[in-house]
């Protein structure tokens, strides 16, 4: 039910930060630390290399979960899209482990490239926020997401639970290896909620910022580096499936390889400024769209900021920025759709689970 709320999406995405909490809560042991199926843990230590297949946002999502699990648990990682790799398996590793990311468990795409690997005899797991779907029942192991029903056909609060939940895995994984990576992440995962409460109290500025932005536009370019590229992925994916705005994610230095000639005046250029490494590099490609007359919208996290920043974002570990980085992208797209006269919650020609291939 979505009681007050007048869409579901809006909804989904204020549960967010009580869906971190819940993972938390869940994957924590009695003695309060981070724990996951040791049949699990098994099966990750004994691959040479992880392959997460997914589509759309579980897609994205898996783009931020390969780092958790390269950089915390030091296992190589693929990610791909469930429909090309079903005929274009790329040359594989002695030992995969196939991670399947999926909101619904129901997506044919994916479920094609399982029934693939599982005939090859490889060992697979599903993340899935619907115990006994397809791909939980015929995967070997399954890590639920535990976000609650998920109704609005944008997919929001599965993103981020699918990122947390990756996140703990990467965690085990490296802690069952005695790898030290530097941070808490249950207490990181906690700030993350508390972050997320600010951004859902936030929404008049967001809201704001979608009439300024994206009220009249055709077009609209998110960029990023590192992980911001991957969050901008997904903010164009919101953007265009609820609003109907032409919307593409670009990594920052890609821009002058061919995207920057479709810049004019006026097009919204959305910019994440979350990662330190970066954040000289990007600003400098928001100055080369500005000169060409670009609309720059910079999102930055604290610490990092501006003056010139449309929005900034509280501040959290550095690869958990992701976690509330996407939550003003989702926003905008809500509003951009709403100031638009859109179906927020069942836009055109989509269907929330694509069981067809
Ligand atoms: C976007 C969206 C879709 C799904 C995709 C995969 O908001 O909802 O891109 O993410 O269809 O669905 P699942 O995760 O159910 O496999």
């Amino acid at each position: 039910e979505k009681g007050t709320y007048p869409h579901y999406m809006l909804k989904e995405i204020d549960e967010q930060p009580a869906v971190i909490r819940k993972i938390i809560q869940t994957y924590q042991n009695e003695q309060g630390e981070l724990t996951i199926d040791g049949d699990i843990i098994d099966a990750v230590n004994k691959a040479d290399r992880i392959y997460i297949i997914a589509a759309g946002t579980s897609y994205h999502a898996g783009l931020v979960g390969k780092q958790f699990i390269e950089k915390m648990a030091k296992v190589p990682v693929e990610v791909h899209i469930s429909s090309e790799f079903g005929y274009n398996m790329p040359l594989l590793s002695e030992k995969p482990l196939f991670i399947f990311i999926s909101q619904s468990g129901e997506t044919a795409d994916s479920r094609a490239v399982l029934v693939q690997v599982k005939e090859m005899g490889y060992p697979a797991l599903t993340i899935t926020n619907v115990p006994g779907s397809t791909l939980s029942r015929e995967a070997d192991f399954t890590l639920l997401l535990h976000a609650g029903p998920e109704i609005a056909v944008a997919s929001t609060k599965a993103y981020t639970a699918q990122i947390a939940v990756l996140s703990i895995l990467a965690e085990v994984t490296a802690k069952t290896k005695g790898l030290e990576f530097g941070f808490d992440l249950i207490h990181e995962l906690g700030l993350v909620a508390n972050a997320m409460d600010v951004l859902c109290d936030s929404k008049e500025i967001i809201e704001i910022m979608a009439r300024e932005f994206l009220s009249v536009t055709r077009n609209c370019f998110f960029i990023g580096r590192g992980i911001d590229f991957y969050v901008g992925l997904e903010g164009a994916l919101k953007l265009k499936e609820i609003s109907y705005i032409q919307a593409e994610g670009f990594a920052g230095g890609e821009l002058k390889h061919g995207t920057i000639a479709l810049i004019e005046e006026g097009t919204p250029v959305i910019a994440l400024a979350t990662q330190e490494n970066v954040n000289l590099s990007i600003r400098g490609n928001v100055k080369e769209v500005v000169a060409r007359g670009a609309n720059p919208c910079i999102i930055s996290m604290k610490g990092l900021n501006t003056d010139e920043d449309s929005f900034v974002i509280p501040e959290v570990y550095e690869l958990l920025t992701p976690l509330i980085s996407v939550v003003p992208l989702q926003l905008l797209a809500y509003y951009a759709s709403l100031h638009r006269g859109c179906d927020v919650d069942k836009p055109r020609n989509l269907a929330k689970s694509v069981t067809v291939e």
